[in-house]
């Protein structure tokens, strides 16, 4: 990259299933930036309290003990050498444990505890001091970089990403309805948006794209655009 190019930052939030994560992959990708996906590090601390036993059999997370286990919990990623980042567990890369299904189910009421959002939103400011990243989540735009120079708020129809959900988890070899797959987007959405702490919701300087109907190659050329424009005008 151009070493006088002037560097941002790039926050990108949205709903589940929204290609949140992959767009923000690919953009850092073709600026040469670099990613941080925030939800990893969420589902690392969960990782960490499922195994050790500070979450119920019925899904109620400890929270005292877990707020208590903080400091004893590092997370990193790794570049891989085909360019993916792997997330680091106290230095170990746990990326394909965070995904499973148990971890999942979990995440959610670990990610409301105001302190642990305290504590990596403190790591994740950290990680953007010197500019050029893209982080995506939930927050990004309101509480992690209030002022970064692009903010994009994902938005397709509950029924869009429903479809994607169900179509991966098909190709995964699950059986699943598509109905089931859509009241559980929906309970999640309300979830999301609801919570006391940090709930998702667009910042007012945020653009909203709906990419309900794009392809991967148009929502690039949309992204690669809005960069291109903050780095002119902004
Ligand atoms: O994007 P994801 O599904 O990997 O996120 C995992 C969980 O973490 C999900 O419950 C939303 C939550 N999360 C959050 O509260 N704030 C973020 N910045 C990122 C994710």
């Amino acid at each position: 990259m151009n070493k006088n190019t002037r560097l941002i930052t790039i926050a990108v939030d949205g709903y589940s299933s929204s290609g949140k994560s992959t767009m923000a992959r690919r953009l850092a990708a073709a600026v040469g930036y670099r990613y941080i996906d925030s939800g990893a590090m969420y589902r690392a601390v969960t990782l960490y309290a499922l195994d050790n036993g500070l979450i119920s059999t019925d899904g109620e997370p400890d929270k005292a003990a877990i707020v208590s286990a903080l400091p004893e919990i590092s997370i990193d990623f790794a570049v891989q050498p085909d360019g993916t980042q792997h997330t680091l567990l106290n230095g170990v890369d746990v990326e394909t444990e965070i995904r499973r299904l148990r971890v999942s189910n979990a995440v959610s009421p670990v990610a409301a505890i105001a302190e642990v959002r305290r504590a990596l939103v403190a790591m994740q400011k950290k990680m953007g001091e010197r500019k050029g990243i893209v982080m995506d989540g939930r927050d990004i735009g309101t509480v992690v970089f209030p002022d970064a120079e692009l903010k994009i708020f994902v938005d397709a129809s509950p029924e869009t990403r429903a479809m994607r959900r169900f179509k991966e988890l098909v190709e995964k070899g699950s059986q699943v309805s598509y109905e089931d797959v859509l009241s559980n987007v929906v309970h999640r959405d309300h979830i999301d948006t609801t919570r006391d702490e940090s709930p998702l919701r667009r910042a007012e300087d945020a653009i909203s794209l709906d990419n309900s109907l794009m392809s991967l190659e148009e929502q690039d050329a949309w992204l690669l655009k809005q960069f291109n424009k903050v780095l002119q005008f902004g």
